[in-house]
C-alpha cells in the first residue's frame, strides 16, 4: 500500500462538506466586503518568495519546496498566498485599475515543516489582500473581515492580538535597542535565537522556548519606539476597531514570521486547538509591491488556515449541516421496477432534487439499510402493485410516516 506523503491529508466525502461550508462562508463574507477572487499559480519563480517573503525568514530558509524544473528554472510551490498575489498585481498592471484592489483567495500552500496537529506540509489558506490604501480604516476593515468570517463559522472564543511594528525607520532604532538588550542575555538563549540575533532579532520575541520567553518578557517594547506617524496610525486602527465593536488585546510580542510587514500586525489565537493556536495572521505590507518591481502601492491582508478552522469547529462541537444528503432513495423490487426507478430519479434530479436508486441488485431489506447509511430522507418502494397502480408510499425515514403519492405527484 502506498500512503500519502507525510504532512498531507486526503479529504474524504465524509468530511468534504465541512470544507465546502468553510469555503462558502469565506466567499460569502469576502463578497459582502467587496472583495473579488484572485487565483494565482500553485508554483512561482523562487525569486518571488525570496524577494517577497524575505530571505531571513524560516519559510524561505527552511520550509520551501524548491526544485529545478526540466528547463533548469528554480521553481517553488507557494508557501503562502501574499507574494504570488503581489506578483500578479504588478505583472497585470492592477495599480492603474480601481484602487483599492480588494482581493481574496482560497489556495493550497506548501511548507516543509515538522507535521503535528494543525501543522501540515500541504495546507489551505483563505486569504484577503487589500491593495492601494494607507488609511488606517482599511486596516480595521481587514481585521473586521477576518472577525466576521470567524463569527459566521460559529467560532467565538478566539483572541485578537494586535500590534504595530512601525516603519523601517522606527524598526531600525528598535532593533538596535533589542539587540543591545538581548546581547546581555545571549548565553541563556536557544541556539536558533542566537542565530536570529543578527539576522532577524524581532523573531526572538515569539520564540516558544521557555528561557527565551523569560528573557523577552523584560525586553524593550516596540510600541515605545514607533514614530509619531506610526503611532497615530496605530491609534486610528484601534479607534476604528472599537467603533466596529471588535475586541482586541495589544500584544507587543506579535511580530509575525514574514519580512514584508510594517505597522499593523495581528493574529487571532485560540486555546482550543493545542500548540498551533494561531488560526489567522496578517498585517500591513506597504513596501511589498515596490519590492517586487511595482509602484509604491500599500497593502494589508491576512490568511486563515482552513485545517485549523476545521479543527476548531470540531473541538468546539460546532455542528455543520451536510447539504449533500440524498433526499429520495427509490427502492425497486425487480427489473421493470428498476426501469421505473431510473426514470423517476432522472425526473427528480432535473428538478434539482438529489435522488438515488439501487445499483447492486439488493433485497428490499438491504436497500433500506443502504438508504439509512447514505442518510436518505425519504424512501420510495416500487413493487409490481406500485408499478401497475402508479401510486407509491413515500416513507420519511426520521419519523416513519408514510404518504401516498402518484408518480406524477412525486416528480412534480
Ligand atoms: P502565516 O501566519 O504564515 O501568514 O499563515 C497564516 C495562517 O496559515 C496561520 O495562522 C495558520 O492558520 C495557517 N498555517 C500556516 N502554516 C501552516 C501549516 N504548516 N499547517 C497548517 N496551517 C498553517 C501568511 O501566510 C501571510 N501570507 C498572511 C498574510 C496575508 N499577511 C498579509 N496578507
Amino acid at each position: 500500500m502506498i500512503n500519502v506523503p507525510k504532512g498531507t491529508k486526503d479529504v474524504l466525502p465524509s468530511d468534504s462538506y465541512k470544507w465546502q461550508f468553510v469555503e462558502k462562508t469565506a466567499r460569502e463574507v469576502a463578497r459582502t466586503f467587496g472583495a473579488n477572487e484572485i487565483r494565482t499559480p500553485t508554483f512561482e519563480h523562487t525569486e518571488v518568495f525570496l524577494r517577497g517573503v524575505g530571505e531571513t525568514t524560516d519559510i524561505v530558509n527552511k520550509e520551501m519546496y524548491t526544485f529545478l524544473d526540466k528547463g533548469g528554472r528554480s521553481i517553488t510551490l507557494k508557501p503562502e498566498g501574499t507574494a504570488g498575489v503581489a506578483r500578479a498585481f504588478v505583472e497585470n498592471g492592477m495599480h492603474s485599475a480601481v484602487l483599492p484592489a480588494k482581493l481574496f483567495y482560497i489556495t493550497q500552500c506548501f511548507r516543509y515543516e515538522r507535521p503535528q496537529a494543525g501543522r501540515l506540509r500541504e495546507f489551505h489558506q483563505f486569504g484577503v489582500e487589500f491593495l492601494g490604501s494607507t488609511d488606517a480604516n482599511i486596516d480595521a476593515e481587514t481585521i473586521l473581515l477576518a472577525k466576521t468570517f470567524l463569527d459566521k463559522e460559529g467560532i467565538k472564543n478566539v483572541t485578537l492580538y494586535l500590534n504595530s511594528i512601525g516603519c523601517k525607520e522606527c524598526r531600525k532604532k528598535y532593533e538596535q535597542a533589542l539587540k543591545d538588550y538581548l546581547n546581555q542575555n545571549i548565553d541563556d538563549m536557544c541556539e536558533l535565537c542566537k542565530d536570529r540575533l543578527n539576522k532577524n532579532p524581532l523573531r526572538i520575541l515569539d520564540c516558544k522556548n521557555d528561557k527565551c520567553k523569560e528573557i523577552t518578557k523584560s525586553a524593550p517594547k516596540i510600541l515605545d519606539y514607533i514614530c509619531e506617524d506610526c503611532s497615530n496610525h496605530f491609534e486610528k486602527v484601534k479607534n476604528y476597531l472599537t467603533i466596529a465593536g471588535v475586541a482586541f488585546k495589544v500584544n507587543p510580542n506579535i511580530v509575525r514570521g514574514l519580512d514584508y510587514y510594517n505597522r499593523t500586525v495581528f493574529e487571532f489565537v485560540s486555546d482550543n486547538i493545542g500548540a498551533q493556536g494561531t488560526v489567522c495572521g496578517g498585517g500591513r505590507y506597504d513596501g511589498l509591491i515596490a519590492q517586487l518591481g511595482g509602484a509604491d502601492v500599500a497593502g494589508i491582508g491576512f490568511a486563515v488556515g482552513i485545517e485549523r478552522i476545521l479543527m476548531l469547529l470540531e473541538n468546539l462541537g460546532v455542528e455543520i449541516p451536510n447539504p449533500n444528503k440524498v433526499v429520495y432513495y427509490i427502492a425497486p423490487m425487480g427489473e421493470k421496477e428498476t426501469e421505473k426507478a431510473f426514470e423517476l430519479v432522472s425526473k427528480l434530479r432535473e428538478k434539482g432534487i438529489s435522488a438515488d436508486f439501487d445499483h447492486m441488485n439488493r433485497s428490499i431489506k438491504a436497500q433500506f439499510k443502504y438508504a439509512d447509511k447514505i442518510g436518505a430522507e425519504k424512501v420510495v418502494v416500487i413493487g409490481s402493485d406500485e408499478l401497475n397502480n402508479g401510486v407509491v408510499k413515500v416513507k420519511e425515514m426520521k419519523t416513519g410516516i408514510e404518504q401516498l403519492m402518484t408518480f406524477d405527484e412525486l416528480t412534480k
